[in-house]
């Protein structure tokens, strides 16, 4: 068994897709091949996420699996990285002793040295040396900020050394990809971590600790970087994006460590962060810099957003820089205003409808071909939540008129607050009742947004080959076959950021690919594409199969024909361009 061949899984969020893209391109420099095929790997990593319980079984059923496999394979190594890792700790060990490696998300920089003492116990064992010493060792590897997280004198190092990990990443961000030498043109840079919010239903401020904001000159730098090796969409990362906020002279920035919710804040009529030009980067300031010293950033997106922290500041900016997207997500996470109180949100109802009203006022200009879309979250069936409760979160949803919204199930989450404080009572039926429902209502919103795009002749970039088309590509004989989509490289050109989901909302209300799936194939000689609006509106189109290598990556005019569900389709609004991509 080729004992370094690793191959890693990633559940949940888009923050867990950079930390293993991260941990991917530390482990490559070091020697180890990332194999994309778990049965011909000698070491097993999931990267983890703790937000719902459906996530964690998941990882529980595939270590399952492993302790299985490991009966006949005892020199596999298998880690549990991120969110389950740092809130189970060791019993995580105790219940699936088949985890050599335990390492939270506050600690991936330290995953190397974890891997290679593991992997060296393993081949002690398994060469029958010291056996000893090597079981006594391979009682797990084990890297976790535990009670730690929160205590902001131990933050600083933390921070420090794992600015280092996000440092340390793109150097070429080709060597990053899952398929070493594919150029890709999508890329997350992260600008926050961890959250300070604590939601009363949330697992992540125990998990990811106190929020720590980045220095802008490392952001920006990485933006270069990865500008100048082919990126030209940076979707920015934060828990609370829009709270960036990096005060000049401090190593890092905690804030409100003590006091969570009673930080800064744009809440209470301020429209404007009140430390803008202080020796602050605000968030505005932050987009401002990237859009200008990065022209080669064709789009700049960013999630998740808090809504109690829009200032105009941010609008202005997103406004008037052409190349920031007009797409924001939003959760608002219920309609209830009582409800909202009970999760610790921090805002009303009504303060909410007034933001993205607010942010319509400045951002929605379908005149010029610039709406602005909005994604959500909601959660259903919160402890105590009833019927009055819900038909309140119905009704901030048909006001809201998202593109689409990630619609959750409570799962209570040990270790948090509405978990130790509120008793899950609301049934599972009612719960799941009112998840179709509003899928059900949101999937009307999200048809209606969509055919409201027929006709119409938007600037998409387009990512790749559509999903149908890859498969096509891989039967013998398929449209991309030899010769098809323009040569090699084509058909595994990645874009990361491609899913519809911001913390991997398994529930969103359509998806689009597999609307996608059932579309005939397009006229011969041409392979279908799928690509991107500015505001996240995905669009599948027909090109010739010789053109596509050269559109993939690139900012291109289509017109929309038609729309179903989520997915539009359109045809190339300017034949020109498709010849002169050949
Ligand atoms: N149960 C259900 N949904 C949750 N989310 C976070 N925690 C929970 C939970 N315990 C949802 C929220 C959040 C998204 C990432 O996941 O809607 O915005
Ligand atoms: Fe969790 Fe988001 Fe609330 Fe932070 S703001 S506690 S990440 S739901």
């Amino acid at each position: 068994m080729p004992r370094r061949d690793v191959y890693i899984e990633t559940f949940g969020c888009q923050m867990n897709e950079l930390d293993s893209e991260l941990v991917t391109g530390q482990l490559r420099a070091l020697g180890y091949r990332l194999t994309p095929d778990p049965e011909a790997a000698g070491i097993i990593l999931y990267n983890t996420c703790s937000v719902r319980e459906h996530a964690e079984q998941k990882v529980w059923s595939r270590l399952g699996e492993l302790a299985r496999r490991k009966v006949d394979q005892p020199g596999l190594v298998v880690g549990v990285l991120g969110c389950m890792a740092e809130r189970d700790g060791k019993d995580l060990i105790r219940r699936m002793p088949v985890v050599d490696i335990l390492c939270g998300p506050g600690e991936l920089d330290k995953l190397p040295g974890l891997l290679d003492n593991a992997v060296r116990t393993r081949i002690s064992l398994e060469d029958g040396l010291d056996a000893e010493l090597a079981a006594e060792r391979s009682a797990g590897q084990v890297a976790l900020q535990g009670s730690s997280s929160r205590r902001s004198s131990t933050l600083a190092a933390a921070a420090d050394s794992l600015e280092m990990l996000d440092l340390s990443r793109a150097i070429s961000p080709i060597d990053a990809d899952p398929e070493p030498g594919t150029p890709r043109a999508s890329a997350y840079v992260r600008i926050t971590r961890g959250c300070n919010k604590f939601c009363t239903y949330c697992v992540v401020p125990f998990t990811r600790g106190a929020e720590v904001h980045r220095p802008p000159d490392h952001i920006v730098e990485e933006c270069k970087r990865l500008a100048d090796s082919g990126v030209i969409e940076i979707t920015l990362l934060g828990q609370t994006v829009n709270h960036y906020r990096f005060e000049h002279g401090a190593a890092v920035v905690v804030d409100g460590v003590t006091q969570p919710q009673k930080g800064r804040s744009y809440a209470g009529g301020h429209r404007r962060d009140p430390f803008a030009g202080t020796g602050v980067t605000t968030f505005a300031d932050l987009l401002r810099r990237i859009h200008d010293e990065v022209p080669a950033i064709r789009r700049l997106r960013f999630v998740t957003s808090y809504p109690r922290d829009f200032g105009d500041d941010v609008l202005e900016v997103i406004r008037d820089h052409p190349r920031i997207c007009r797409y924001l997500h939003v959760p608002a996470q219920s309609g209830s205003d009582r409800i909202l109180k009970l999760m610790n949100r921090g805002y009303e109802v009504a303060e909410y409808l007034e933001f993205l009203d607010r942010a319509r006022s400045f951002l929605d200009q379908p005149e010029i071909n610039r709406p602005l879309t909005v994604s959500g979250d909601i959660i259903v069936g919160f402890p105590t939540e009833t019927d009055d409760d819900y038909a309140a979160t119905v009704a901030l949803v048909e006001r809201a008129r998202y593109k689409n919204c990630f619609i959750f199930k409570y799962s209570p989450r040990p270790g948090t607050i509405a978990f130790d404080k509120l008793a899950d009572d609301v049934p599972e039926s009612v719960k799941r009742r009112r998840n179709n429902d509003l899928l059900a209502i949101q999937g009307r919103i999200s048809d209606g947004l969509s055919q409201a795009q027929v006709g119409k002749t938007l600037d998409v970039l387009v990512e790749g080959l559509s999903r149908r088309e890859q498969k096509r590509a891989a039967k013998p004989g398929g449209a991309c076959g030899a010769g098809g989509a323009g040569g090699p490289g084509t058909t595994s050109l990645t874009l990361n950021g491609k899913g519809l989901s911001d913390h991997g909302g398994s529930a969103c209300a359509i998806d689009a690919e597999e609307t996608e799936a059932e579309l005939p194939s397009g006229p011969p000689g041409t392979v279908q594409l799928s690509a991107r609006t500015d505001g996240d509106l995905i669009v599948f189109f027909d090109a010739p199969a010789v053109a596509a290598a050269l559109l993939i990556g690139r900012v291109v005019p289509v017109r929309i024909d038609s729309a179903s569900g989520l997915a539009l389709h359109g045809s190339p609004a300017d034949p020109a361009y498709t010849a002169a991509a050949v």
